[in-house]
């Protein structure tokens, strides 16, 4: 079965209250299309085309900045009431408002281009302005430093907006499946067998106000809470790894459900469509670590790789084989780890391996021999290898970390330098993440890194190596821009 990766040509129109949701690209044969690369529209940045499923020959990245503008200049046949349909996407996780400048006027202050779910997820978002008859100029003013959505669009059609239309009714959010029960937060479990899904949800209500967090699985976060306005429903698309157990490969902490678990928190969790079917030949990236990484099924401990699909779009998923207390040999040799994660490893699929926190006692030359073993083994699957150094403990002398903290262990063994000599000579890619979080908690100092790590005035526990939400987000963080740094093949993924 082909499965879109996004969902082409879905428009929500919003009128009081209604919502019409129409399949654009049919649109109303009234409609006129202005694309955003081509005269006489501006674009206050670059013409970009490296994000599929656009119109004409490209988009407007615009300029990461306030006031970097996209700028429509459109005819009216007469003055009077316009419906205008941006078509855009948004790959990050937060809301790029803009003011929509019509003749110079504002029309509407910092309307809201939420987050579409990737780069390559493009929605149509649909104002009602004021024209004058002749030339109008629209123009699209970001409010914000993170500057516009990329704009791919404009449809510009006399007269408003319908309210409603009982026949534009090609794709509407299809409802909320039984699968799901509660409100608050809204829990739905779907009995599929291990494998990767495509999840697309609907976020939002057509009569109430949202906010709404989406995760799955054993704490695995997928969106970010995002706010959505009465009337306004996005979907966003996702691809899930399942596995089972659900949380570390080996049970610790318990082995969860069986099947697909979604669940929308938030302070006011809105869902109006949830759909799961088989993801067709995704991009998987495997994690291969410790503690610090795995899918940790209770809070507070939260490992990276449980943040890390909050970057990723529909396409690519995440399956996080990392269990607590592994070492680089016991890794290797437990079959619920590497020999159950390495017969799954198809061509370009990514492995992201790392190890040093439990290595207390490896010698330099197991050390490397454990890594060699699993880096071969990856790329006689065909997959991509790639060596993470381990994050640094938060155990300081002075202002400096300690050499606990920087991995050299009990044998003398300076573990992080291994992995990058190894990477160099078998020419495998290095994430430096110890090099990275180094500088974040030297940089934080003693007392304001506590908060990346876990605290007992909050967490009830002090522990300097596991990493609260927080800092498992900003580790994630790190990793990501470690992987835009080598260019490795998830680059085409991150939002
Ligand atoms: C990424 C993306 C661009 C986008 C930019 C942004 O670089 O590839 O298309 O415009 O993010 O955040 O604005
Ligand atoms: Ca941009």
């Amino acid at each position: 079965m082909k499965v879109k990766p996004f969902i082409a040509g879905l428009s929500l129109l919003v009128g009081t209250g209604v919502i019409v949701v129409s399949t654009a690209g049919t649109g109303s044969a009234a409609a006129t299309r202005y694309e955003a690369e081509s005269a006489p529209a501006t674009c206050a940045g670059l013409i970009e085309s490296n994000h599929a499923g656009f119109s004409g020959s490209g988009f407007c990245n615009g300029d990461n900045q306030v006031g970097a503008a996209a700028q429509f200049t459109l005819t009216a046949s007469a003055a009077g009431t316009a419906t205008v349909g941006v078509r855009y996407a948004n790959g990050t996780a937060t809301n790029r408002p803009a003011d929509v400048v019509v003749n110079g006027t504002v029309a509407h202050a910092a309307a809201a281009f939420d987050p579409t779910g990737g780069w390559t997820s493009w929605i149509t978002r649909t104002l009602t302005v004021p024209v004058n008859s002749g030339t109008n100029t629209i123009r699209l003013s970001p409010t914000t430093t993170n500057g516009l959505p990329n704009v791919d669009y404009l449809d510009f059609e006399a007269g408003a907006a319908p309210t409603a239309s009982p026949t534009a009714s090609a794709s509407p959010p299809p409802g909320r499946p039984p699968e799901c029960t509660g409100n608050s937060p809204i829990t739905c479990r779907f009995a599929v067998s291990p494998g990767n899904y495509t999840v697309t949800a609907w976020i939002g209500d057509r009569a109430s106000a949202g906010n709404t967090s989406v995760s799955v699985e054993a704490r695995r976060r997928l969106l970010p809470a995002v706010s959505t306005a009465a009337g306004t429903i996005t979907p966003y698309v996702f691809t899930v790894n399942v596995r089972q157990p659900e949380g570390q490969p080996t049970g610790q902490g318990g082995n969860g459900n069986p099947g697909l678990d979604v669940t929308f928190a938030g302070s006011a969790p809105k869902l109006s469509g949830l759909t799961v079917q088989a993801a067709s030949n995704p991009l998987v990236v495997y994690l291969a670590g410790d503690s610090t990484v795995c899918d940790q099924m209770t809070a507070p401990y939260t490992g990276w790789g449980q943040i890390l699909p909050t970057h990723v779009s529909a396409g690519a998923s995440i399956a996080n084989y990392s269990d607590s207390g592994e070492s680089s040999g016991s890794f290797l040799n437990n079959s619920a780890l590497f020999p159950a994660m390495r017969p799954r490893i198809k061509t370009n699929d990514l492995v992201l391996i790392q190890f040093g926190h439990n290595d207390k006692q490896t010698t330099a030359a197991a050390f490397r021999g454990n890594l060699t073993s699993m880096i071969n083994q990856v790329r006689d699957r065909g997959g991509v290898p790639v060596l993470v150094t381990p994050p640094v403990r938060r155990q300081f002398s002075g202002s400096q970390l300690n050499g606990t903290a920087l991995h050299v262990n009990g044998v003398g063994v300076d573990l992080p330098a291994e992995m990058r000599r190894l990477g160099s000579s078998l020419n495998v890619p290095v994430i430096d993440l110890t090099a990275k979080s180094e500088a974040l908690v030297e940089s934080l100092g003693v007392t304001n890194s506590a908060a990346l790590y876990l605290r007992s005035s909050v967490d009830g526990v002090t522990d300097n190596t596991h990493f609260s939400e927080y800092g498992a987000g900003r580790m994630a963080d790190l990793v990501v821009q470690g992987i835009r740094e080598r260019n490795l093949p998830l680059v085409g993924y991150l939002r």
